[in-house]
């Protein structure tokens, strides 16, 4: 009993001793039933209690080594006097998922605030991988604003076919285009399949999950070196250790994630998204963590601040490696040492260190693969926002995927009213369409879909295919995989189900695309525009409960993050009332 009571006046230091501290009928029940599996009394002493928010699925598949990573989070954690405490919460699997992960981001950061906040977590590992995991983590964390620490899955080996190496995303899009042109057999297709995934890990392409992998680092969220090390690769697990053993003394630090994700670190993290060439998805998952952590950050600031940045990383879709070869070319310190001042150099990091400080040795050992400030891959990258009577309120285009010749066009639209529409027409040989057509895809945005699927690189039309086209200018309200490529504008603002002038464009209008002009215009009338617009109609909401209502009901449009309007900002990480 003495002890017990002792225990109790040495343990008020953390959060996490309103549960494990109280010599009462409480704290018996928060220790008691913990016991259960196995845990010693010394571990209720009084040190940091770390969660290790786990979003292993095998319905996941590019977090599907999460398990392990854990175990090793855990001995870090241990080394360093902690105790951890692994929790799941919802997976999101970028591949299997309907309609779209992106309907659940916002639910999974729910998920992890409410189960952060709720349980005795003083500090928090993040464990994230496939897309839509590592923005949800970040949002739900930053929501409670605990110390904390990303660790990435990491990246699957380099796809290998044939003597080629293949890319996750990339090579599908490449190879299902050389199917519907009669390039590529379906016996040839099919065994590409096992060639491409061949390891544990998130896509090794330079799409999406890499892209936000390399955004935590560029945030200062995860230790140097987390965004390329392969999932397959030993130094993986040996992060994983070493972010368990620094979180700890994060804690003891009350190094708290609002004290790194300051404006500063956003600003660094737009600026890398376009030295690596890094998915448009990263615009709208940036926009809602800041909004969760009171950082004003606008769609204009990844015009402004991206706009000078070089493409210096070599990696599919705007170049030509993979993950891996990025990690053996020095991975995203030998990004952020290039940058030299583009980078704010003295913002804080997980480690207690300054981004300058991490990256100020950095090697590179492959200049094809990760270029030089001076000899970039390409001069104009990052982020192109565009404005225009089509979108008031903002679009984007990714020139380093785009077509040079294309940045620049005017064209005929051919409609389509929804993907179902376009799925059971764009092969059809009497579509009325030429490669000069601007492609136009309605009600897929954020409420549309409802969700904004990744169906804004819509394929080609086979007849422009088979007379060698490649790309075409495609404009829509939803958002393309990270892998993608093409002459594509996305995340138009207000979408059309929410009555953008979107949903007024109609078959042979025409449409004026300038990328360096950042402008996107229908060159229609505004008496006629507002004459359409008197008799548009609302689509059908798409649901009548539960969650997928309550997001129809909040969700905001892409130029602001995508977010349900009432999680923005924060609620901190108080204690909760007793249970009992
Ligand atoms: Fe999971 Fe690409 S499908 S990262």
């Amino acid at each position: 009993m003495r002890e017990a009571v002792d225990r109790e006046i040495r343990t008020m230091k953390f959060r996490s001793s309103a549960w494990f501290g109280p010599a009462d009928r409480d704290g018996f029940i928060h220790r008691s039933w913990m016991k259960n599996q196995g845990l010693p009394d010394h571990l209720f002493d009084g040190r940091p209690v770390i969660g290790i928010c786990n979003t292993w699925s095998e319905l996941t598949p590019c977090n599907s080594h999460f398990r392990r990573i854990a175990d090793y989070v855990k001995r870090g954690v241990y080394e360093a006097g902690g105790f951890p405490l692994e929790f799941p919460v919802m997976s999101m699997g970028e591949t299997l998922m309907r309609p779209t992960t992106m309907l659940f981001r916002n639910l999974v950061s729910m998920d992890v605030e409410e189960s952060i906040r709720a349980n005795p977590i003083d500090g928090v590992v993040l464990l994230a991988g496939c897309d839509k995991t590592t923005p949800a983590l970040l949002m739900g964390a930053a929501s409670c604003d605990l110390p904390a620490i990303m660790v990435s899955g990491g990246p699957m080996l380099n796809g290998k076919f044939r003597g080629q190496d293949i890319g996750s995303g990339t090579s599908v899009w490449q190879f299902s285009e050389d199917v519907r042109s009669g390039a590529m057999s379906l016996c040839d297709f099919m065994d590409a399949e096992a060639c491409m995934s061949r390891s544990a890990g998130h896509c090794m392409t330079m799409g999406t999950a890499s892209t936000m992998a390399s955004v935590v680092e560029a945030l200062g969220m995860g230790l140097p070196t987390n965004a390329a090390i392969p999932a397959a690769d030993s130094r993986r697990y040996a992060l994983a250790h070493t972010a368990g053993r620094r979180v700890v003394e994060m804690v003891h630090e009350d190094l708290r994630m609002s004290k790194i994700l300051t404006r500063a670190a956003f600003e660094n993290a737009i600026r890398v998204v376009g030295a690596i060439g890094g998915s448009t998805n990263a615009v709208i998952h940036l926009l809602a963590i800041a909004g969760r952590i009171g950082v004003k950050l606008t769609l204009d600031d990844w015009n402004d601040l991206g706009r000078d940045v070089p493409c210096l990383v070599n990696l599919m879709p705007s170049g030509k490696y993979l993950m891996e070869d990025f990690y053996y070319a020095g991975g995203l310190p030998a990004v952020i040492r290039e940058l030299g001042d583009m980078i704010h150099q003295d913002a804080l990091t997980v480690n207690g260190k300054t981004m300058g400080h991490n990256a100020a040795e950095a090697p590179c050992y492959n200049r094809d693969v990760i270029r030089s400030f001076q000899e970039p891959l390409r001069a104009d990258s990052g982020i192109a926002v565009l404005r225009g009577n089509l979108c008031p309120d903002g679009a984007i285009i990714k020139p380093s995927a785009a077509t040079p010749e294309l940045m620049k066009h005017r064209g005929r639209a051919v409609v389509f009213e929804n993907s179902d529409d376009f799925h059971a027409r764009i092969d059809d040989p009497n579509l009325d369409v030429d490669e000069h057509s601007v492609m136009v895809l309605k009600n897929c945005g954020p409420r549309g879909y409802p969700g904004m699927p990744e169906v804004g690189n819509m394929p080609l039309p086979p007849k422009s295919l088979k007379k060698g086209i490649t790309d075409m200018v495609r404009i829509s309200d939803a958002r393309m995989s990270g892998t993608a490529y093409g002459t594509v504008v996305l995340h138009v603002a207000p979408e059309s189900a929410a009555g953008g002038v979107l949903a007024i464009v109609q078959n042979g209008d025409p449409i004026e695309l300038d990328v360096a002009a950042r402008r996107l215009h229908l060159d229609v009338p505004d008496s006629e525009i507002e004459r359409r617009r008197a008799s548009w109609e609302p689509p059908e909401p798409p649901a009548g409960r539960g969650y997928c209502k309550l997001y129809y009901d909040h969700v905001m449009q892409a130029d602001r993050g995508v977010d349900l309007d009432f999680l923005v900002g924060a609620s901190g990480a108080g204690v909760p009332k007793a249970s009992h």
